[in-house]
């Protein structure tokens, strides 16, 4: 179905976009907002991931199960620096390190994806499952939209 590359591409970056907004919080210093913005973050991958378990991952399984299997792997891999990252911001001890490993795996797993399972997806997934995929976007974007955050100071000169 047309359009679903440019979706789940965009909501790739509309992930980035919230992370980015989550270090800068960090780095500001203001932990309240960056405990806040995390648990949003965490929520909308999540989200992301089901949506590619449920609607994509299953057809896909039909045509390259290994590639499925491949991506199945990455998703495992992801939510266990999720649940490491959580606990480490809700324990005051993220080092940068760990941050820095995050966003790589999630780097390369979008690039992994935009190389190959969204553009088949965008050509092979029945309509049906798009529409559901396109649906599950949508009501993210709404979800987003109706707890607005409220805007980020960003980093003040002045903070330690
Ligand atoms: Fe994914
Ligand atoms: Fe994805």
């Amino acid at each position: 179905m047309k359009g679903l590359y440019e979706a789940l591409h965009r909501d790739h970056q509309r992930l980035d976009d919230v992370f980015e907004s989550l270090l800068n919080q960090m780095h500001a210093g203001d932990a309240e907002a960056a405990r806040e913005t995390w648990v949003r973050f965490e929520r909308e991958l999540l989200g992301h991931m089901e949506a590619e378990e449920a609607e994509l991952l299953p057809v896909l399984d039909r045509f390259d199960p290994e590639e499925a299997g491949t991506i199945r792997a990455e998703h495992l891999r992801i939510r266990a620096l999720l649940a490491e990252m959580g606990v480490a911001i809700e324990l005051h001890t993220l080092r940068e390190e760990r941050v820095e490993a995050f966003v790589r795996a999630l780097r390369q797993h979008a690039a992994h994806e935009e190389a190959g399972l969204y553009p088949w997806a965008d050509k092979e997934l029945p309509k049906p499952a798009a529409e559901r995929v396109h649906g599950r976007l949508a009501a993210a974007l709404d979800a987003v939209k109706r707890t607005a955050p409220r805007p980020s100071p960003g980093p003040s000169p002045g903070s330690p």
